[in-house]
């Protein structure tokens, strides 16, 4: 068996606070590589009073040892990732001597934005909530071989060529052009950037970005994301085989949000959800939408352990249940008095049932273990790990890089 890469992905429908785990983890690896999306994904990440939000750039970029990839499943918004790789020189991180991008990743333009937004006016009331990035277009032009990838970079008229075709202007062409000169130091032949390392012994861990229910396959079609964000997505991602993944990590929240619309079973249209939204300050990264939140779903969240076959699982937000008297868990779907799995999740006639479990007042904020955890939360915990049947291997229970409890 040649060397493996472990990955860490979210199991709902995004912002499960990956990024926060995967700086933590980043601590043990060389190499933090982002496997697809673009800067739809928003990853926060706290250490000390500094505060990230990273769109493209891999959540291990405050660990400095580690080496940052962003892979040919990915599409890139030059603009973004310029901005993304200023911001952190201003603040003092040293990034452009780690950070590489596949030659084979999609450049997102100026008229993929456009065309994004043109498709959601065109949906009306059945609009799909995206994040207006164009990520939805930067998708269909790869799938429709009429993409330009960084690779095209090397040959600026062929880009100029390919943008004509697609309509853009005179302006936004000489845009991308020296936004791809001003990237050039950091493509690279992605596949053999990936595979010396792994050669040599490096230890890889590929970052997920957006969730496992928002997969364009196996996600709450149409109301997903274009990218395949489930394990498998990191071979194709990455141009790797399935023997050269080690250990699946997948990240839940300790309740549900989503952002955007689609179907959300275990979503509370009450003073409940509005007290997870207040508490967990659910309002998107990337957007600043609110998110829509409910109860955990173990129908879901078993769904999202199959799809990805996780070894493990982390939990986090668990410090938002504090206060919370009764805490819901969506147990089981039911249609016409039979039990149904999560292919059903947008049926209009779902019945739920919910168990009711006993809350806890304290603060958790603290807590570095999970038998200082109050009683009631630690039965929470042992609960979910029941419902997951997959090891915990950590519970977040806050923000900042050392609220955690093993
Ligand atoms: P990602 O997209 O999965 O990386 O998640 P986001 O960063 O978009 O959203 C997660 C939000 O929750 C961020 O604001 C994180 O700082 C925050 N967060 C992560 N883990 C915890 C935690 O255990 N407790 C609390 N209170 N906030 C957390
Ligand atoms: P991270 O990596 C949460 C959602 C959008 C919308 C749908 C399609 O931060 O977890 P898109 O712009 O991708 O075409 O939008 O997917 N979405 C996310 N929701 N977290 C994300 O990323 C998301 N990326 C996309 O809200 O419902
Ligand atoms: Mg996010």
């Amino acid at each position: 068996m040649s060397a493996q890469a472990d990955i860490i992905l979210g199991c709902q429908w995004g912002d499960e606070g990956k990024g926060r785990i995967v700086d933590l983890y980043a601590a043990e690896y060389d190499v933090v590589a982002r496997f697809g999306g673009g800067d739809n994904a928003g990853h926060s990440i706290v250490v000390g009073d500094r505060e990230l939000a990273l769109r493209i750039v891999p959540s291990g970029v405050l660990q400095p040892h580690v080496e940052l990839f962003i892979g040919g499943g990915a599409v890139v918004n030059p603009t973004t990732l310029l901005g993304e790789l200023e911001r952190l020189a201003d603040i003092g991180v040293d990034v452009p001597s780690r950070v590489r991008l596949s030659d084979r990743a999609h450049v997102v333009l100026p008229y993929h934005a456009a065309r994004d937004a043109a498709a959601e006016r065109a949906r009306g009331d059945a609009a799909l909530g995206t994040t207006g990035r164009g990520i939805g277009p930067a998708y269909v032009d790869r799938v429709a071989r009429s993409g330009l990838r960084f690779a095209d970079f090397a040959a600026p008229d062929s880009v100029a060529e390919k943008m004509r075709a697609a309509g853009a202007d005179a302006r936004a062409i000489d845009d991308a052009i020296s936004s791809g000169e001003r990237l050039r130091a950091y493509i690279v032949d992605g596949v053999e950037y990936l595979q010396e390392r792994l050669q040599a012994g490096k230890r890889v861990l590929l970052e997920g970005a957006q969730g496992s229910l928002l997969d364009v396959g196996y996600g709450t079609y149409p109301f997903v994301t274009s990218s395949h964000t489930i394990a498998g997505g990191a071979c194709t991602g990455l141009g790797i085989g399935p023997g050269a993944i080690g250990r699946v990590s997948g990240v839940f929240k300790a309740y549900c949000t989503r952002v955007g619309a689609g179907p959300f079973p275990s979503e509370l249209h009450d003073e409940r959800g509005e007290r997870l939204r207040r508490q967990g300050g659910e309002f998107g990264t990337v957007t600043g939408r609110p998110r829509r939140c409910g109860w955990f779903d173990a129908v879901a969240a078993r769904y999202a352990v199959a799809l990805n076959a996780l070894d493990g699982a982390i939990i986090t937000k668990l410090d938002v249940l504090s206060g919370f008297e009764r805490i819901g868990i969506v147990m089981g779907y039911r249609l016409g008095g039979r039990s149904v799995n999560f292919s059903q999740a947008d049926n209009a006639a779902l019945q739920l049932e919910i168990d009711e479990v006993p809350g806890w007042a304290e603060p958790i904020g603290d807590c570095r273990t999970i038998a200082e955890l109050p009683e009631n939360a630690r039965a929470y915990v042992e609960r979910l790990g029941e419902i997951l049947a997959v090891p915990i291997e950590l519970v977040s229970v806050g923000r900042e890089r050392s609220q955690l409890a093993r």
